[in-house]
């Protein structure tokens, strides 16, 4: 038998799969794995189509579409009020998961160190390991999630190569403030660490809360890798499209990488992208989103689960169910899939050694009727 090697310490299949696996097996209703059950903006699927038909069918420029990459530029400038270099700043790329290998993999060498802040998302360690390198896990503090800089001080070292954060923050839902952003400058001023910013839900915050870019931080923009994903600002995931802004000497070494991996990226769905966002009447998905987020929240009032504090961003709301179950959260996302009919992710997953706070995660980005469907079945808990 041929021995491949393990390039990670991650076994088994992704949580996500897992779940939405068992979804399928016990037709559960998914408020497991993040994408939207609803369909696209009308505008989005014609201009796919005439994509195609004019024409856009063969191989991109290795950066991306020169449409799509000004059309970025132009909506950071409208939105942000910052500038960014699209022939030298901004690389296409499938999907925000490629972007964010791509960056680790041109920081990285074997035996550098990367922190962390836990919960994370599932392919940051991976990523970090498959360069040979070491992920340092933080554990962010809950209930509201929040970053402790004194921690972050004492475990950097003189390996201590990248930090990666992600606001608005899967799966807790918690944002960043202009204050994490000064105090992260305070603490790697002086030192060659590089920061990878996962923005992916920057679209997504509630309640008149602003997202803060690293890229609007004239400082820290200048040592950062910001990755953003369509999929999560469209509504269109199955589409794996994302874009990665970094400063012109960070996007040469990034394209060094991407040119011999993907090299290019769907042509048609760069192109329907760009005429999408130049449009300027793309939906706000914002809104979309804080409505079924409040719907979401007051229907939950009728099951048992509790809720420590509103989402302020992403899809995702984490809840509590001390009074229903003393299960860990695994055993009990199963038990609350097979014998209720509701998928959703044990939060336990997205921490190295699965520490256990008896948290699951919904995701809210369904149709109004999906989400009465799984209250109706939640609420006979
Ligand atoms: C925090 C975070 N980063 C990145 C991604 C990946 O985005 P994409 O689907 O564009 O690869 C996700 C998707 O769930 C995510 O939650």
């Amino acid at each position: 038998m041929i021995q491949l090697p393990l390039k990670h310490s991650s076994t088994g299949a992704s949580i996500f799969a897992v779940m939405s696996g068992l979804a399928t097996q016990h037709g559960a209703i998914n408020l497991s794995q993040g994408f939207p059950d609803f369909p696209i903006d009308e505008q989005l699927s014609t201009f796919l189509e005439e994509g195609v038909r004019l024409g856009y069918n063969q191989y991109a420029p290795m950066p991306g579409l020169p449409m799509l990459r000004q059309a970025i530029a132009d909506d950071f400038k409208r939105r942000y009020n910052v500038d960014v270099d699209p022939d030298n700043e901004i690389t296409i790329s499938p999907g925000a998961t490629y972007a964010i290998y791509t960056a680790l993999t041109a920081i990285l060498q074997p035996g550098d160190e990367v922190i962390v802040f836990e919960p994370a998302y599932d392919s940051y360690i991976p990523n970090i390991e498959m360069n040979g390198a070491k992920a340092i896990p933080i554990s962010l503090t809950a209930p509201h999630f929040s970053v402790d800089w004194n921690k972050v001080r004492a475990m950097i070292t003189a390996k201590t190569k990248a930090i990666i954060l992600n606001t608005p923050h899967n799966p807790t839902g918690a944002i960043w403030n202009k204050a994490d952003w000064d105090t992260l400058a305070d603490i790697v001023r002086d030192t060659d660490i590089v920061l990878l910013s996962d923005e992916v839900y920057e679209q997504l915050v509630f309640d008149g809360a602003v997202h803060y870019s690293v890229l609007q931080h004239s400082e820290l923009r200048q040592r950062s890798f910001a990755i953003y994903s369509f999929g999560k600002a469209h509504n269109n995931t199955g589409w794996k499209m994302g874009y990665c802004i970094a400063p012109p000497s960070f996007t040469l070494a990034y394209r060094r990488l991407h040119q011999f991996t993907s090299f290019s990226v769907n042509t048609p769905a760069q192109y329907a992208i760009a005429r999408h966002l130049a449009s300027g009447t793309a939906s706000v998905v914002r809104d979309i989103m804080e409505r079924k987020r409040n719907h979401f929240l007051q229907l939950l009032k009728q099951t048992p689960f509790t809720i420590h504090k509103p989402a302020q961003g992403s899809y995702f709301q984490i809840a509590t169910y001390e009074s229903i179950s003393d299960k860990g959260d695994l055993e009990f996302a199963q038990w609350l899939t097979k014998e209720h009919g509701v998928a959703t992710i044990p939060v336990s997953a997205f921490y190295h050694n699965r520490h256990d706070d008896k948290i699951i995660r919904f995701c809210f980005a369904k149709k109004e009727e999906t989400l009465e469907q799984a209250i109706e079945k939640l609420s006979r808990l």
